[in-house]
């Protein structure tokens, strides 16, 4: 079988690590992929959103499954036009990536179908939107309605931050077209987790728990990232939660968009806010996390062609996945300056040094390749992911390679994974 992967990050390094070792596959493209995907598959210069241009080469290849990484390509509806042309892929149509794409639409549909989330109005109007958060008072969360590349979100301690948030995005506009309408919402308290299922529109397969760690410095300090590291598992998924977490938010968000419908198929990731033994759903996207893939996927054993071939076609039929008996914990390097601005080009080393080290994984992220060496070349550059009996084996792995791997200005938290450590201990 031929896959495509479409997408260049950590996510998709990881998404073509997998694959690869697939017995069904024969041959995986990337596009645009980077160096790391490099040494698995063959990497095309297609960028991620040039959807003519990725279908034009499927069609060209005869691909048999494309797989869609990040959510630009779906929101743009890659997964309508590829089904238009009689190819098989691996991802939501626009209609369900809304899901993601709009804040508004999720969160209407929560309120429909009974899911639970936090209190919210919708505004298309400065002056509303000022009123009632005046009303409310603080801290309260403004969101952009579309896509922002996640920096749409502002959790406000005070009512001034609030409008001040809300004149940025409807009257500065810096969000463009994502900000013409706001979504504020009242700020839950919680610690947040990953859930993330594949689904083929009516089957649910849930994967193991994970969790993110948004901010840039140790503690949660400082401001939001993509995700400076994850680990899987996750004990504040409790057994008893996981499954009320499917009862009450998965399994009603899946029938609700058949039945607006606008069938979900996919991987569907709820990020969620837990709270005395309470799931909410903070928000929905529409494809797997970027650093949780790397860790879960280090730990799945089950063969992942099939899932997401089922999911594809509408007709998974696998109902558990098998994971390996380890923790894996993926702690992200970055740039100096992110998620600020930052300087490219720095050659990193140690790169052959973490790769002799069983039970290591290193991720690429933004690097590129320039004269015969790896340099930085994105915000977030390498996910550093180590397996382990315990979640405490895994982090002392991370970080075994973490401490190998250097160029200038090189970050990193320092706490990772320390949260299920303090939950357990
Ligand atoms: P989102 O893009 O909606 O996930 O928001 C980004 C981050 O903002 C989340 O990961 C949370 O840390 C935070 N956040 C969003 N909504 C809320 C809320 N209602 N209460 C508290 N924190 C929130
Ligand atoms: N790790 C957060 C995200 O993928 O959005």
């Amino acid at each position: 079988m031929k896959i495509l992967v479409v997408g260049g990050g950590g996510r998709e390094h990881a998404l073509v690590w997998k694959i690869a070792q697939s017995p069904l596959v024969a041959k995986v493209w990337c596009a645009p992929g980077n160096p790391g995907i490099a040494q698995l598959a063959e990497c095309v210069d297609i960028a991620a959103d040039d959807l003519g241009g990725l279908l034009a080469f499927a069609l060209e290849q005869d691909v048999d499954l494309t797989v869609v990484g990040p959510e630009a390509p779906l929101t743009l509806g890659i997964v309508d036009r590829f089904r238009a042309a009689g190819l098989t892929i691996f991802g939501p149509t626009q209609a369900a990536a809304r899901l993601e794409g709009s804040k508004g639409f999720s969160k209407d549909l929560m309120a429909k179908y009974g899911i639970p989330t936090a209190a919210y109005r919708r505004f298309a109007d400065r002056d509303e939107a000022v009123a009632y958060i005046r009303n409310q008072g603080a801290p309260i969360v403004v969101k952009a309605d579309g896509l922002a590349a996640g920096k749409g979100v502002v959790v406000a301690t005070s009512v001034e931050q609030a409008v001040a948030a809300v004149d940025e995005i409807m009257v500065a506009g810096v969000f463009g077209a994502a900000g013409a309408e706001v979504v504020i919402e009242e700020f839950m308290d919680g610690e947040e987790a990953s859930f993330f299922v594949f689904t083929d529109g009516k089957n649910i397969l849930p994967l193991a728990s994970a969790q993110d760690h948004k901010r840039i410095f140790d503690g949660d300090q400082g401001p939001n990232t993509g995700g400076m590291g994850a680990y899987s598992p996750a004990p504040v998924v409790t057994p008893e939660l996981h499954r009320k977490i499917i009862e009450s938010i998965v399994r009603p968000t899946i029938d609700g968009m058949a039945r607006e419908g606008c069938p979900y198929a996919g991987i569907l990731y709820v990020g969620l806010m837990i709270a005395k033994g309470k799931a909410r759903v903070v928000e929905y996207n529409a494809r797997f996390g970027d650093p949780e893939a790397q860790p879960l996927l280090m730990r799945l054993k089950s063969d992942i062609v099939p899932v997401l071939l089922g999911c594809a076609r509408g007709e998974m039929r696998q109902s558990e996945l098998e994971w390996h008996d380890k923790a894996a914990v993926c702690v992200v390097m970055a740039s100096g300056g992110y998620p600020g601005s930052y300087e490219k080009g720095f050659a990193i080393s140690g790169l052959e040094e973490a790769a002799k080290i069983e039970d290591l994984f290193v991720f690429h992220a933004g690097t590129a390749a320039k004269d015969g060496q790896i340099v930085n070349s994105g915000g977030r550059v390498l996910g550093v992911t180590g397996l382990g009996r315990s979640v405490a084996e895994a982090i002392a792995k991370a970080y075994e390679g973490t401490a190998l791997i250097s160029w200038p200005g090189a970050q990193y938290r320092r706490d990772i994974g320390q949260k299920a450590l303090n939950r357990n201990g």
